[in-house]
């Protein structure tokens, strides 16, 4: 195929697309592979200028128009951004942007998240919310102004606050971004759940979908939220910079993009990059990447416009986390609880800066409701460093050859019979001595989260499995150097390292051992108040349901979950043969630093700034206070971080007290 033919063939396929992505709400393609077939015609039409044609998707934006909504001229061309993907397109944006100003001129930035949602324009004549659109081409959108109206953290009257200093401009209009926050979308999801109506896959198209109801009683019943973050016009600019603009729209009611920063250079910016990328999945937002601003925003108007692309504004995109491949098989994972979690095997495909070739499908449940079949074309995600997951089949692309997925009969490791309790989601093998339960179990009991055993990895579980070294989790303990040699890889310095690492194990406390033996329950919360309370492995064995219940926290099922796990034969045996082998149970006396905390309850939500959620248990803990899972009236504080959960809004509700994290160090070192 020649050059002129392959653009005709990427012009008719990306405006196939931008249809069914701006009018249907449907795409049937990532928008990472949209923005590959974009950029491939670009760089096409860029080298051969002579193939541009008037209906070249690259001559205008996408659309979002349709046919049956007015439409809303925009005050001022409603412009989109030019995208960077490494560090050297960033600097050479820059470049090319000193060369347009006067020499030694200094540019600072602020950094801005960009947000995965759509945008909106919206009018306020007299500091009143008098009109809405959506971009539509640009030039002309939607007019969406009765459900803009129904979205709560837009204002109807600016300065929303009666007493704020500033004066609004008798004509102001603003740019933002309307989304769903991942725990509406969340909940959003449940609803249609339980009213066993279709799950919405992609959050973007189900917040444009809603955006764009004819009947703004249903906008109304769906959570969106809205960020602000420029100033389209004015008649009378009331800032200088986008920093100050900013804070000028928070400052009179709007909820601006949440950690948006300022800094003096370039360079700044770009070594913020790898810590937004970590930080991307706990953000409670969606974001493909981040936006970088010119600072000043007459040096920014000063540099005018390429295009649709204002130069003092670019995008740095993350590396695309999403890709659609075929679904050709499906394996049926069991897990330590005999938990089976169907995985899909795929056409290998690469994402997120790796080739995967398998993703997990959560559960039955979630494949009956997404329908998901083996054959089909589904879009997966990868996504730091969570295990890939398939987020749903394109259902434009079955070709009807595709087959349903169910549970098997049978377990695929012990052939048991496989069950799903009453009122379970989940299928389970029924053998609690099947071979691929009791080896996923040894592997969790010797991992980081459980008793720790240095070099006790799961390759190296699964090879003393195989060579018949380990059958359980007290065989551990029985490992020598004879034993290990001249298994291959192990050295003697290995052998070593790894029998110091089991002899260091053999002398955990009491709650770490309990907690790494996957008694259904018993975590290390759990774990820990037995431990405190029986203080022996013997005492706790020895316990009956009605007196392990009286242990804080522990209700009547779980109490006679721990007793019968206690009682069955096996288990007898194996905490027999670990107490023969050394392993200590040993009961810890607690750390306490201080009993400032003495009395008080506390419940913990959303991403401190420094602390980790182990952190600020311990140090709770340590000053004798307590903490808990949920919010009642019982709670004295809820310590609350970034991206809080639901837990914020109970105790709002139930008029609990919300401490930060400075807040709290600062009540813990005054006494
Ligand atoms: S500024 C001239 N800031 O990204 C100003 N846009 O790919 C141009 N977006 O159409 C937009 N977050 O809808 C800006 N913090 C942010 C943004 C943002 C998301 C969207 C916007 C734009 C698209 C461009």
């Amino acid at each position: 195929m020649n050059d002129a033919e392959r653009a005709a063939e990427l012009r008719k396929e990306i405006n196939e697309h931008s249809y069914r992505y701006y009018i249907l709400n449907a795409p049937i393609i990532p928008d990472a592979e949209f923005d590959r077939l974009y950029h491939e015609l670009v760089a096409l039409e860029t080298a051969h200028p002579e193939l541009v044609t008037p209906d070249s998707p690259t001559q205008r934006a996408g659309s979002d128009l349709q046919g049956d909504f007015p439409k809303l001229t925009h005050p001022a061309p409603i412009l989109s951004l030019s995208n960077c993907f490494s560090e050297d397109d960033i600097r050479e944006w820059e470049q090319r942007n000193l060369k347009l100003l006067p020499a030694d001129t200094q540019l600072d930035y602020t950094l801005e998240p960009k947000l995965d949602g759509l945008t909106i324009v919206i009018t306020y004549e007299d500091g009143v919310l008098v009109r809405a659109a959506t971009r539509g081409n640009g030039l002309v959108g939607d007019d969406v102004t009765a459900n803009v109206r129904t979205i709560r953290s837009i204002p109807l009257r600016i300065p929303a606050n009666p007493t704020s200093p500033h004066a609004v401009p008798s004509r102001l209009v603003v740019r933002g971004e309307v989304m769903f926050l991942k725990h509406d979308f969340a909940a959003l999801n449940e609803q249609q759940k339980s009213a066993g109506l279709p799950l919405y896959v992609n959050a973007r198209n189900t917040a444009s979908g809603t955006l764009k109801q004819k009947d703004s009683r249903i906008t109304a019943g769906r959570p969106l939220t809205a960020f602000i973050y420029a100033i389209v016009a004015a008649d009378s600019y009331p800032t200088r910079t986008q920093w100050e603009t900013l804070e000028y729209l928070r400052d009179i009611g709007f909820t601006i993009p949440q950690s948006t920063q300022h800094f003096p250079t370039l360079s700044d910016i770009i070594q913020q990059i790898p810590t937004w990328v970590s930080r991307r999945n706990q953000l409670d937002y969606e974001i493909d990447g981040l936006v970088i601003k010119v600072n000043d925003l007459r040096i920014a108007a000063e540099l005018g416009v390429v295009g649709k692309d204002p130069r003092g504004a670019t995008a740095y995109k993350f590396p695309s986390e999403e890709a659609s491949t075929q679904l050709v098989g499906v394996t049926h994972n069991v897990g330590r609880t005999g938990k089976l979690t169907p995985t899909a095997q795929l056409e290998p495909v690469f994402v997120g800066g790796v080739t995967v070739t398998n993703a997990t499908l959560h559960n039955y449940d979630f494949v009956r409701n997404l329908d998901i079949r083996i054959g089909d074309r589904v879009v997966i995600k990868r996504s730091g460093d969570v295990i890939p997951y398939v987020i749903g089949p394109i259902l434009d692309a079955r070709t009807g050859g595709e087959t349903p997925i169910t549970p098997p009969e049978r377990c695929p490791h012990c052939d048991s019979p496989v069950i799903q309790p009453e009122g379970a989601v989940d299928y389970y093998c029924t053998n609690p001595q099947c071979p691929e339960r009791v080896f996923r179990q040894v592997e969790f009991f010797a991992s980081r989260g459980a008793m720790d055993i240095e070099g006790m990895g799961p390759q190296t579980v699964k090879l003393f499995f195989d060579r018949g070294l380990i059958k359980d989790e007290a065989d551990v303990f029985t490992l020598t150097a004879d034993k290990l040699q001249g298994l291959e890889g192990f050295a003697e310095k290995r052998i070593e390292n790894l029998l110091k690492s089991i002899e260091a194990a053999k002398g955990r406390p009491l709650a770490q051992v309990l907690s790494s033996l996957g008694i259904d329950g018993v975590g290390s919360t759990v774990a820990e108040s037995l431990a405190a309370h029986f203080h022996t492995v013997d005492a706790l064995a020895a316990a009956s349901p009605d007196s392990i219940q009286e242990v804080e926290g522990i209700g009547p099922i779980l109490a006679a979950n721990i007793a019968s796990w206690f009682s069955n034969p096996l288990h007898v045996d194996l905490i027999q043969r670990m107490k023969e082998a050394g392993v200590q149970f040993a009961s810890a006396a607690p750390v306490t630093e201080s009993d400032s905390l003495a009395g008080l309850t506390f419940v913990l939500t959303g991403t401190l700034p420094t602390l980790s959620r182990e952190q600020a248990e311990a140090l709770i803990k340590s000053h004798g206070g307590k903490v808990s899972g949920s919010v009642s009236k019982k709670t004295s504080y809820v310590l609350m971080g970034e991206s809080p959960g639901s837990k914020a809004d109970k105790a709002r509700q139930l008029g609990v007290p919300i401490l930060d994290e400075a807040a709290f160090l600062a009540m813990i070192s005054h006494n």
